[in-house]
């Protein structure tokens, strides 16, 4: 030992009475304070833990991935557990799921909490895109939280619109195409105008709004409109004609809308759905759309009546009278 450092040991800073570590920089003296043991001890541990960790668990990175550890677990393995786990837990319903009645699953309170989830999440990722997480639609894309339905709002034909979609040119999707009356030239734009006006009138919920037959364009409407629309404008689910009269449009009801529906047409196409998602989560997804809010129990005869209709001298009796209601310009086989 030099005499330096024999000098250093006693040597006790004045001011705070803390040893120094005999460390100088221009007369600034280095105290020492060593670091806690309870500190050191954890440093300690972890570097050991850590050594443990490198071997058990996949870590370092090497050429064509990481070390594999003596564990085997990775997270892509804990993921593959976790998915069989739901499967698993999913099969027990999807057994009983698959091939129940859509009168069994609205009567089982298991199997329609499950079709509720599942078609929940499937219309996030398949339909949201068009009409909306909240399912209320937007222009061009019909809400399907109220009961105003183009197709009809029972289970089947729900079902059966998804199964097919709408002008999809699945062979037996929904069909039926307004004609474009101003571009076509079946109409001119001054009749164009006047039906504007009668269809805005129609869907006007004004006390004081005058007989529809008095007004400019109800012949126009009859002969041109009507036998989609039905004479009243309460539209036809056979044809998927909205209810003009209820305030409630698919495309605007701003004049300009209503103008350009009618010189133009729409024809709103929605997919098929038939081969890019399965029987059960089509029927989820029929169950989840359903119960939004406007939801209709079966029917009978679900394609015909698609309101109740006053004054139309329409045949009520669905079979007969099927010929001379279609419509010019509809295809539907
Ligand atoms: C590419 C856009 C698009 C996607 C995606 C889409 N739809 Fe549609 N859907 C439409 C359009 C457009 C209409 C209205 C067509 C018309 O004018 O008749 C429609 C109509 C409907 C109708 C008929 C409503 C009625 O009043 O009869 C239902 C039910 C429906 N969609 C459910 C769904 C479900 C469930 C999904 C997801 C599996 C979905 N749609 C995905 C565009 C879409
Ligand atoms: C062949 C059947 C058919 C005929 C005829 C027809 N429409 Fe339509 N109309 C439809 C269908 C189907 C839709 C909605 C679906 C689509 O086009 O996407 C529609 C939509 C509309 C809309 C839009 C409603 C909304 O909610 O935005 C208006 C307005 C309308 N029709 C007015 C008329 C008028 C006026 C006539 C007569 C000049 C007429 N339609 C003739 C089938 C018809």
């Amino acid at each position: 030992m030099t005499e330096q450092d024999n000098k250093h040991k006693i040597e006790v800073d004045k001011l705070s009475g803390v040893e120094t570590t005999g460390h100088e920089w221009d007369g600034l003296k280095e105290l020492n304070h060593p670091l806690p043991r309870w500190w050191l001890w954890i440093l300690y541990v972890s570097i050991i833990w850590s050594i443990g960790y490198w071997i058990v668990y996949p870590s370092w990175p090497i050429p064509g991935g990481a070390t594999k550890g003596t564990s085997g677990e990775t997270q892509f393995t804990a993921l593959k557990r976790s998915q069989n786990e739901i499967f698993l837990r999913q099969q027990v319903y999807l057994n009983k799921f698959e091939g129940a009645s859509f009168e069994a699953i609205m009567n089982d309170p298991e199997l329609y909490a499950f079709a509720m989830a599942g078609g929940r999440a499937m219309f996030k990722d398949n339909c949201a895109t068009c009409h909306g997480t909240g399912a209320s639609g937007g222009k061009g894309y019909p809400n399907l939280n109220d009961d105003d339905w183009l197709w009809g709002g029972s289970l089947e034909e729900i079902h059966a619109t998804l199964l097919h979609g709408i002008r999809s040119g699945d062979e037996d999707a929904h069909v039926s195409q307004m004609p474009a009356f101003g571009k076509e030239k079946l109409l001119t734009s001054i009749e164009v105008n006047t039906l504007t006006d009668y269809v805005l009138a129609m869907s006007s919920r004004d006390q004081e709004k005058p007989a529809m037959d008095t007004l400019a364009g109800h012949k126009l409407f009859q002969t041109n409109c009507a036998s989609c629309h039905a004479s009243n404008g309460q539209g036809d689910r056979e044809f998927g004609a909205p209810n003009l009269t209820d305030g409630i449009w698919l495309y605007g009801g701003e004049r300009g809308d209503v103008y350009e529906t009618i010189y133009n047409s729409r024809a709103g196409v929605m997919p098929a759905w038939k081969d890019r998602l399965d029987e059960n989560t089509l029927r989820q997804l029929a169950v989840y759309v359903h119960q939004l809010g406007g939801g209709e129990e079966t029917r009978e005869k679900p394609i015909l009546i698609a309101v109740p209709q006053e004054n139309d001298e329409k045949d009520t009796t669905p079979v007969d009278g099927e010929e001379e209601r279609k419509p010019q310009g509809t295809d539907n086989e």
